[in-house]
C-alpha cells in the first residue's frame, strides 16, 4: 500500500512545483493608486478620470467617477488625437465604487485585485496561483491575464457590462447578457438587459427592481423587442463581428457589423462605409440598443451612431416603441410625447407625467381608460384570455400592477407593472386601464 501513496504524493509534489513556479515576473507586476490630477478630456457621463498605464490603443484603463469619491476601474475608448468623446465601455467594479487612494494590484501570484485604501478587497479576477504570467490590454478592448503558453486564464470579454466590442461573444454558459447602466451618475445594474436565450437575442425590462414587497416574487422580465435577432436553431453563442463586404480591386466597398450565432447565419446590425472594427454594441441607459463606430482618421467627431434599435429614421422599431421614451408615462406619436393620460383625460405631456403610486390594491381600486393605445407588453408578451371584469380584479389584487391592457376583440388581458410609452393607434378596441 505504501508504494502507490508515495507515487501519488510524488506527482502531487510535481504538480505543486509546476503551478507555484509559474509566477508573474516582478517587472510585470504593478500597483496603481487612485490619486493625483484628473485628465483633461471630455468623457461619457461627464466623468472625471485618472488614466492608468495599461494601454492598447484606442483603449486605456482608468479610474473614473461621476460622483465625488466614488470611483470605478473602467476601460476608456478613444484617442486624444481625434479629440472626440471618450466612451466607458467596461467596468471592473460595476456597482461597487471605491474611494480615493484605492489600489489596483497585479501581484506575483497572478491575481488582479482592487482594494480600498484600508485594504478591503472590492473586486478581483480570482486568478491567484492559476499559472498567470502576465497581463495585457489587447487593442480590441480585451484585458487578458495569460499563462506561459499564452492561453487566457481570465479575460474582461467574459465579463461584459452594457457594451460588446467587436469579436466579443455572449455564450449559453455565460456571459449571457448585457445589462444597462442605472443612470449617468450610477453605474450599477439598470433594469434593461439584452439576453442570449434559446431563440437568439432579446431585450427585456425588469420593471420593479428594488421595490419588491416582502414575500412577493418580482414580476418576470418583460420582452420589448421583436424577432429581429431571433433564430429557430438554438445557438451556443453569438459574436459581434465586423465583416468586409464585397471588394473592388481588393478594397472592400463597405463593412458589415453583424451578430453571428455559432449555428450559422447572421444578423446584419449595420453597414458602414469604412473599416468598422472599432465599433461597440451598447445597451443604453434608456434601454435602446445602439452601435457606435469609431473612425479616428476624421478630424472632428470620430464617433458615428451606426445602428439604433428604436428610431423612426432607420430603427428596427419606431421611437415610440422604446418603453422609456416618455419617461414613466406618456402617449407617444412619431417619437414625440404628445399627451399625459390622467383621470380627467389627456393633458399636455411633461416629465411630471407619472403612473399611480405602487401598491394601490383592494376591491375599491378604480381605473381610468386610455382608448386606442398599444405598448410593448401586449405587443410582445403573451396575454391571458379572460373577461374585462376578471382582468381588473386581477390587477386590483397585485401590488406591482399599475394598470392593465385589454384587447376587446380577443378578450385578452395583460397586467402591467410598468406603463411608460403608450403609442396611440386608430384601433379603439385596444385599451389601457390605469389605476386611479
Ligand atoms: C523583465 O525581467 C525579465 C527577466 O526576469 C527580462 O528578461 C525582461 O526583459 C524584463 N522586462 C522588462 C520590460 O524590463
Ligand atoms: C461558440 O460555439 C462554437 C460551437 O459550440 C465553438 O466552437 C466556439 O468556440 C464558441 N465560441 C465562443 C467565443 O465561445
Ligand atoms: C480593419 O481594422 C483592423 C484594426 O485596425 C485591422 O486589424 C484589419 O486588418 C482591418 N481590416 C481590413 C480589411 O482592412
Ligand atoms: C406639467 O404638466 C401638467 C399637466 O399638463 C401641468 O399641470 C404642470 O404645470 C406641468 N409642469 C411643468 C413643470 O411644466
Ligand atoms: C383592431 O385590431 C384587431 C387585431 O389586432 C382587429 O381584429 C380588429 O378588427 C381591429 N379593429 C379595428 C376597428 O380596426
Amino acid at each position: 500500500m505504501a508504494a502507490p501513496t508515495t507515487f501519488h504524493f510524488f506527482f502531487f509534489f510535481i504538480f505543486l512545483v509546476a503551478t507555484t513556479t509559474a509566477k508573474v515576473p516582478a517587472n510585470r507586476t504593478f500597483k496603481y493608486v487612485n490619486e493625483g490630477e484628473f485628465g483633461p478630456y471630455i468623457t461619457e457621463y461627464d466623468a472625471s478620470y485618472r488614466a492608468m498605464p495599461l494601454f492598447g490603443s484606442p483603449f486605456q484603463l482608468a479610474w473614473y467617477n461621476t460622483t465625488p469619491g466614488k470611483f470605478y476601474v473602467g476601460l476608456r475608448m478613444g484617442t486624444t488625437r481625434s479629440e472626440s468623446l471618450f466612451r466607458w465601455v467596461w467596468d471592473a467594479n460595476r456597482g461597487k465604487p471605491v474611494g480615493e487612494k484605492a489600489m489596483l494590484i497585479f501581484s506575483e501570484d497572478g491575481n488582479l485585485i482592487l482594494k480600498e485604501k484600508n485594504g478591503k478587497v472590492v473586486w478581483s479576477t480570482g486568478t491567484a496561483n492559476k499559472g498567470v504570467v502576465g497581463i495585457k490590454l489587447l487593442p480590441v478592448g480585451n484585458i487578458v491575464l495569460y499563462d506561459k503558453k499564452g492561453v487566457f486564464v481570465w479575460q474582461s470579454f467574459d465579463h461584459p457590462t452594457d457594451t460588446l466590442m467587436v469579436r466579443q461573444s455572449l455564450t449559453k454558459n455565460g456571459p449571457t447578457k448585457l445589462v444597462s447602466r442605472a443612470s449617468p451618475k450610477d453605474n450599477s445594474d439598470g433594469i434593461y438587459s439584452f439576453v442570449l436565450g434559446s431563440n437568439g437575442m432579446n431585450l427585456f425590462v425588469s420593471p420593479v427592481q428594488g421595490m419588491v414587497t416582502v414575500g412577493a416574487l418580482p414580476p418576470p422580465p418583460l420582452l420589448y423587442s421583436d424577432d429581429r435577432f431571433t433564430v429557430t436553431q438554438t445557438p451556443s453563442n453569438i459574436t459581434f463581428t465586423n465583416e468586409p463586404g464585397f471588394s473592388f480591386n481588393d478594397v472592400p466597398e463597405f463593412y458589415e457589423l453583424q451578430l453571428t450565432p455559432d449555428t450559422g447565419g447572421n444578423f446584419i446590425v449595420a453597414q458602414v462605409k469604412y473599416n468598422a472594427t472599432l465599433s461597440i454594441l451598447r445597451l443604453e441607459i434608456s434601454g435602446n440598443l445602439v452601435a457606435y463606430t469609431y473612425y479616428d482618421p476624421v478630424a472632428t467627431d470620430a464617433w458615428e451612431r451606426t445602428f439604433t434599435y428604436f428610431s423612426d429614421d432607420d430603427g428596427v422599431l419606431p421611437g415610440c416603441a422604446l418603453p422609456s421614451k416618455c419617461g414613466d408615462l406618456g402617449v407617444c406619436q412619431e417619437s414625440m410625447c404628445v399627451a399625459c393620460p390622467t383621470e380627467k383625460g389627456l393633458v399636455g405631456w411633461n416629465a411630471t407625467c407619472v403612473p399611480p403610486a405602487p401598491c394601490t390594491i383592494g376591491s375599491g381600486v378604480e381605473y381610468y381608460k386610455v382608448v386606442g393605445v398599444e405598448q410593448f407588453i401586449p405587443k410582445f408578451n403573451v396575454g391571458v384570455r379572460m373577461s374585462l371584469k376578471k382582468c381588473a380584479k386581477k390587477c386590483s389584487g397585485e401590488c406591482d400592477c399599475v394598470g392593465f391592457f385589454y384587447w376587446t376583440e380577443s378578450s385578452r388581458c395583460w397586467s402591467a407593472p410598468v406603463l411608460g410609452s403608450l403609442t396611440s393607434v386608430s384601433n379603439s378596441s385596444h385599451v389601457a386601464y390605469i389605476k386611479k
